[in-house]
């Protein structure tokens, strides 16, 4: 077998461990939460500045709970200068003193109105990537460089209020008690929501846009099915004290959600529309395909949690691996098919990871954002990731949770740097064209128009619906892995219309 050290794992000679979306090996940092080490109390630190306080609610609302918040300043300065911004912790269900779970999030404010304004849940991927990395690479008020911040021209924080929630807990400044699935994440997610609105009433009445990529293809799909659920249950519960959440659409870029189009799709990918691998290597994945594939099948007759179940999917996930990451690329990366990357350290290609953790642990930053002395922030977080592959998550199928989501009124748009080959297109449209709702009909015979404009190459554009579309899948050309990193400018217009839900001609 060919040596592995052109994959982003930077495992070279072993088959690498990590699930294929994730950009870990040689960044993971195998350090332990200190969470037996937590010591703070259940309180609250006011802050007059926004007023907000406990509220006794009745019924199942949260009534008291663990928060901490600051308004950080000095550091991540926008265009605008600093950027107004709240951050801080929410304890989750089971929080405790001495069994603390603790949701990290910094509230980005917009520009613009920031009472009435939309509001962008963002989740990072991994699973385990921290949620700060799309603020501070693209989104945001400020970008990273290989020197810390500077101001971000292409920010959403224009117009809409951006929400990054370290999830799930254990990854990035969230810490405690970890989960080992996405729904299980999902359902602390609904937590940290109520609870944050409890903080910050006046956003609860705005839309709610949730995005997220890669892995963000488990999370999205799952938050906004528990949004759904529970809204629905609230509707019919007058002893409830929950807020109703205003869930509007979904968002998402080059995601993992259904398995089995995944492996199915990845070569032709790699061996058929570009040379990731030679014609040997090729003709070697092609021969694990049918087993790979089988597995899968097989895995997907028992969805639960149980360990049968899980075995399953680690099964299946173990006889997938081989074709997701198994060749020599002879250099070329992975996450941007057009990129070579020649390091011996894989990771040197993709530094933001490198300046995530360079920021985030700088004490000024950590001073900033009122993080607690024991905590040591990672990218990614190894412990995560681990918990997540115990149960096999990734290979349990997400995107069927977007039939009644649409069928229901939810916006869902899929914007998709083509060059990627960790999460790649033909995949994700595959699962798209599947799915049973009101729209697939249309969604089949709908053309992929070019835009911004009819001779641009940039993108194209197949919408259903009104507006910006129900259903809405773009392509990217010039994008890999992370678009609103590589195409900031173009996935703030975007992400613009998208939320204004403005045609794109
Ligand atoms: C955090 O973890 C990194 C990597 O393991 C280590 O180099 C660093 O010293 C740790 N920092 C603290 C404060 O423990
Ligand atoms: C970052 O700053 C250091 C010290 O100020 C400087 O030596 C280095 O060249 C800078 N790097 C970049 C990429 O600007
Ligand atoms: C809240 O966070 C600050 C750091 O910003 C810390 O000094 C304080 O002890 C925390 N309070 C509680 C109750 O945890
Ligand atoms: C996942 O977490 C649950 C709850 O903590 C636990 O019971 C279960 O054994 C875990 N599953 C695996 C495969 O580790
Ligand atoms: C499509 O989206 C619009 C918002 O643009 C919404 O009003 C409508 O109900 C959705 N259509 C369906 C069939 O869900």
């Amino acid at each position: 077998m060919g040596k592995l050290a052109n994959n982003v794992d930077g495992l070279p000679l072993r088959i690498p461990k990590r699930p294929f979306w994730t950009l870990a090996g040689a960044l993971l940092t195998l350090t332990a939460i200190a969470a037996a080490a937590v010591c703070a109390s259940i309180g609250f630190r006011y802050t007059a500045s926004i007023g907000f306080r406990y509220t006794q609610h009745r019924g199942t609302a949260p009534s008291k709970f663990y928060a901490n918040v600051t308004q950080p300043r000095g550091i991540c300065a926008g265009v605008r200068g600093d950027a107004a911004s709240y951050a801080g912790y929410i304890g989750l269900a089971g929080d405790a003193e001495d069994t603390p779970r603790r949701s990290f999030f910094w509230l980005f404010e917009a520009e613009e109105d920031a009472r009435d304004a939309p509001v962008i849940l963002t989740v990072g991927g991994g699973p385990g990537t921290t949620g700060l990395s799309r603020p501070v690479s693209g989104q945001g008020p400020c970008s990273l460089t290989a020197n810390g911040t500077v101001p971000n021209p292409d920010r959403v924080t224009e117009k809409y209020n951006v929400l990054a929630l370290d999830h799930p807990i254990g990854t990035g400044f969230s810490y405690g008690r970890m989960v080992n699935n996405s729904r299980d994440g999902a359902l602390d997610v609904y937590d940290f929501l109520q609870k944050f609105y409890v903080l910050f009433p006046h956003l609860a009445k705005n839309p709610l846009v949730i995005s997220g990529g890669s892995y963000g293809g488990k999370h999205v799909p799952n938050i906004a099915t528990v949004i759904q659920e529970q809204n629905r249950a609230l509707a019919s519960d007058s002893t409830s004290s929950a807020v109703h959440i205003n869930l509007e659409s979904l968002m998402i870029s080059n995601p993992t959600s259904d398995p089995m189009a995944h492996f199915r799709w990845l070569l032709y990918f790699y061996c058929e529309l570009h040379s990731v691998y030679d014609a040997p290597t090729c003709a070697a994945m092609y021969a694990k395909l049918p087993a790979c594939l089988d597995l899968i099948e097989l895995s997907l007759q028992d969805a639960g949690l149980s360990e049968r179940a899980s075995s399953a999917r680690r099964a299946a996930r173990e006889a997938c691996l081989y074709i997701a990451w198994g060749g020599d690329t002879h250099g070329v990366m992975v996450e941007d098919v057009r990129r070579r990357c020649d390091e011996e350290d894989t990771m040197e290609c993709f530094p933001l990871f490198k300046w995530l953790e360079q920021y985030f642990r700088d004490p000024v930053t950590t001073r900033a954002l009122g993080i607690p002395p024991f905590i040591n922030f990672t990218a990614l977080s190894g412990p995560v990731d681990e918990a997540f592959a115990a149960t096999g998550d990734e290979m349990i199928p997400t995107h069927q949770l977007y039939e009644p989501l649409l069928t229901d009124g939810i916006r869902v748009l899929h914007y998709i740097g083509a060059q990627d080959g960790n999460c790649a297109w033909p995949g994700v449209f595959s699962f798209l064209t599947r799915l049973r709702t009101p729209f697939q009909r249309e969604f089949l015979g709908a053309p992929d128009v070019p835009w911004p404009t009819a001779d641009s190459d940039a993108a194209t554009v197949r919408a259903v619906g009104a507006g910006a579309g129900n259903m809405t899948y773009m392509l990217i050309s010039g994008s890999g892995h992370f678009p609103q990193q590589e195409q900031s400018a173009l996935v703030k217009d975007i992400t613009e219309r998208w939320i204004e839900n403005r045609a794109w001609f």
